[in-house]
This record gives structure tokens, C-alpha cells and sequence, in this order.
């Protein structure tokens, strides 16, 4: 039920298929004879120095997935020097977050109904050190995951025959919960109380985050918050002109790795179009089935200023904590490495245009 939950996407998953495929329209040119004695992959976001372009993106419920995976992913992004997003939905609060995450830490917020418990909020988060805000804008009402849903994978833990034995059958897994205690959204609840009992997890943050949200709201959000602010879940030219008239300072371009609208195009099909709008005027990042570094390296080259990581690193946090997330970004670091190189760009920027369009 974990791996399903994090492996899962919404509907028919077509999108979450998509995701992957959508890399084959896109080629990488083989270049050769270049000097590339002296290059680099390291890259400047906000103002902040990155060792990669390559972000831990929010993802919630990662205590579920390994005891205090919040941290174990934090740690990691810290080792790295990368920066690391902490979800709304996480299982740990902001203190124990602030004591472990790098200075490279980024928060994201699923926007609450009540308007001024998400102001107090914001403010806890500022304080704790936070200084880039993702606002998701996908998730105005949750998709259906049939995956969670066969598995009756619900806050707090529901024991049911199906779930006994597949806890049965994953003794380590269920030996870390038992000894740190069934995960909960902390922080959620240190912000709203708890939960309520029994509903799946889509159904606990649909009743608390807002589906009324607007374009207006985003301008009540940039007047509150003092950062960077960045929209998650951008997925049109169209969009990327409103956030720039809103005074956003970046998106991500993402369909929240298909476990929202199913149905809708991949991510890095839409990425040309999305950057052409740009037109250089704010940050561009995109996530969404990048599990390679020659996947990163194509999205560099449409014009993407960094690539966010969802389900790779929960991969690594699931197999193996702290250790297995650092494991998965060493590997894309060298496959990033090995991709520049071999398209003969010796920088970030000097990979920008190497790639055609099959
Ligand atoms: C298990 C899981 C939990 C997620 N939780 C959040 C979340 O709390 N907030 C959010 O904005 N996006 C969340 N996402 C979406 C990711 O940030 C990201 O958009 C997506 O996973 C990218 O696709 P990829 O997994 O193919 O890399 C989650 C994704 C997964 C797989």
C-alpha cells in the first residue's frame, strides 16, 4: 500500500504514463571534439547557489514511507547542496524541519480555507527560515487514486485483513513504524488540530485546503509573503501570463506527477511553449517522470532552470532512508554529469538548444 501510494497516480494513470513518454518526442544531439576540461553542472536559483539543478520537491507523508523521512530527505538535499521543498502535508513540524534542512529550504503551501490561519502560518514559516514559497495550484479538489482507495490507505492507520497482511509481509517497514508511532500530518495539525479519524488522506486535505482560490488570492499571497513565491502546477502559456501580471517569481511546470488531471498532455511536452512565454522573465522549473539525468539534461536544453524530483528520491527514502535518497541523487548527478558532457555544453547555461524535436 506505501509503494502504491507513492507510485500511484489518479484515474487510468494515462498521465502518469505520459510523463515518461513524452521524453521520446525530444532527442539530445551527440556533440564531439569539445574541450571539456573545465566545466560544471552547479547553477544559481533566487539568488541561491545550487551544486546541481535539482530540487527535492514537496511530497507528503514521507514519515509513512521511512521513520522521520521528512528529515532523512532534508539531510540528504543538505549533503548534496540542493534545495529541499517541505510539503503542507508533512510528518514532522517546522522546528524539528528547521533543526535538520540545509539553508536551502523551501516550503509548500496547500492553500487553507481560512485565510487567516493561512497568514499566521505563513509567518511560522518565514520565521523558521523558509524563503521560497511554492503555492500548489493544481489540487483544487484531489483526484481519484484507485490505488489508495483498493488499499484503504487512510490517516490514521485502519487496520484491515488486506492491510494486516501486508504488513505481515514487509516485517522491517512495519517494525519502524511500531517503534516511532503511526505517521500523522504534523504539521497540518499543529496549524488545524487533528484530523479527523478514517477518511483517506486526499479526503483529510480536501477538507481543509481551499477550492475557491483565484487569481485574486494570488495577489492577497504577494502581498503576505515577503520571498520568492512560485506557482506549482502550472501547465499553459496562458497561465505563465497571468503569474507574471501577479507578480510571481517562478513556476513549476507540473501536472503534480499525474495524480491530479488525468487525461492532461506531460509536462516537458509543454515546456517549449511555457518557456517562449516566459520570455526570460521568471524562473522556469518542471517536474514530472524525470528519472534520468538525460531527462534532466532535455529539459535544460527546452529552457527549464532546474528539474524538482518527486518519486525518485521517495524511491531511495523508501529502500533505504536517508542513505537510498542520496544514492538516487548521486546517480542523476552523474547521469547529469555524463549527459553535458556528451552533448558537449560546459555549463548549465551552454546546455540550452541542444536537443531536437523528433
Ligand atoms: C507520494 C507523493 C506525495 C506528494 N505530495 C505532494 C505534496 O504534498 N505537495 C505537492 O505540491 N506535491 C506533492 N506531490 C507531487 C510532487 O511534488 C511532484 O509534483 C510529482 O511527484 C512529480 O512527478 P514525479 O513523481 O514523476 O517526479 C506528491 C507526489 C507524490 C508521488
Amino acid at each position: 500500500m506505501v509503494f502504491d501510494y507513492i507510485d500511484g497516480a489518479s484515474g487510468d494513470e494515462a498521465t502518469a504514463r505520459r510523463n515518461r513518454t513524452g521524453f521520446d518526442g525530444f532527442l539530445l544531439r551527440p556533440e564531439i571534439l569539445v574541450d571539456l576540461s573545465s566545466r560544471s553542472i552547479s547553477t544559481t536559483l533566487f539568488g541561491e547557489q545550487l551544486a546541481m539543478p535539482v530540487i527535492v520537491g514537496p511530497t507528503g507523508l514521507n514519515g509513512a514511507y521511512w521513520a522521520h523521512g521528512d528529515l532523512a530527505l532534508a539531510r540528504a538535499a543538505k549533503a548534496h547542496k540542493i534545495p529541499f521543498v517541505m510539503s503542507t502535508a508533512a510528518t514532522v513540524g517546522l522546528s524539528a524541519m528547521a533543526a535538520h534542512a540545509g539553508p536551502l529550504r523551501w516550503f509548500q503551501l496547500y492553500m487553507l480555507n481560512d485565510r487567516g490561519l493561512a497568514k499566521a502560518f505563513l509567518e511560522r514559516v518565514a520565521a523558521s527560515g523558509f524563503d521560497v514559497l511554492q503555492l500548489t495550484v493544481d489540487t483544487a479538489v484531489s483526484a481519484r487514486r484507485n490505488r489508495d482507495i483498493r488499499n484503504g490507505f487512510t490517516l490514521p492507520f485502519r487496520w484491515t485483513t488486506r492491510n494486516i497482511w501486508d504488513t505481515m509481509c514487509h516485517p522491517r517497514w512495519a517494525l519502524q513504524m511500531l517503534r516511532t508511532g503511526s505517521p500523522s500530518l504534523a504539521l497540518f495539525e499543529e496549524v488545524m488540530g487533528p484530523t479527523p479519524r478514517g477518511s483517506t488522506i486526499a479526503e483529510v486535505m480536501q477538507q481543509q485546503i481551499s477550492c475557491s482560490m483565484t487569481w485574486r488570492d494570488i495577489l492577497w499571497l504577494r502581498e503576505q509573503w515577503g520571498g520568492k513565491l512560485v506557482l506549482k502546477g502550472v501547465s499553459s502559456s496562458q497561465h505563465v501570463l497571468e503569474a507574471k501580471a501577479a507578480g510571481v517569481d517562478g513556476v513549476v511546470v507540473s501536472n503534480h506527477g499525474g495524480r491530479q488531471l488525468d487525461g492532461s498532455a506531460s509536462t516537458i511536452e509543454q515546456l517549449p511553449r511555457i518557456v517562449q512565454a516566459v520570455a526570460g522573465q521568471m524562473t522556469v522549473l518542471i517536474d514530472g517522470g524525470f528519472r534520468s539525468g538525460s531527462d534532466i539534461a532535455k529539459a535544460l536544453a527546452l529552457g527549464a532552470d532546474a528539474v524538482q524530483l518527486g518519486r525518485p528520491t521517495l524511491y531511495g527514502l523508501a529502500a533505504a532512508g536517508e542513505a537510498g535518497v542520496s544514492h538516487a541523487l548521486k546517480i542523476l548527478g552523474e547521469e547529469l554529469q555524463c549527459a553535458l558532457a556528451l552533448s558537449g555544453a560546459k555549463s548549465i547555461a551552454d546546455m540550452r538548444g541542444r536537443v531536437v524535436q523528433e
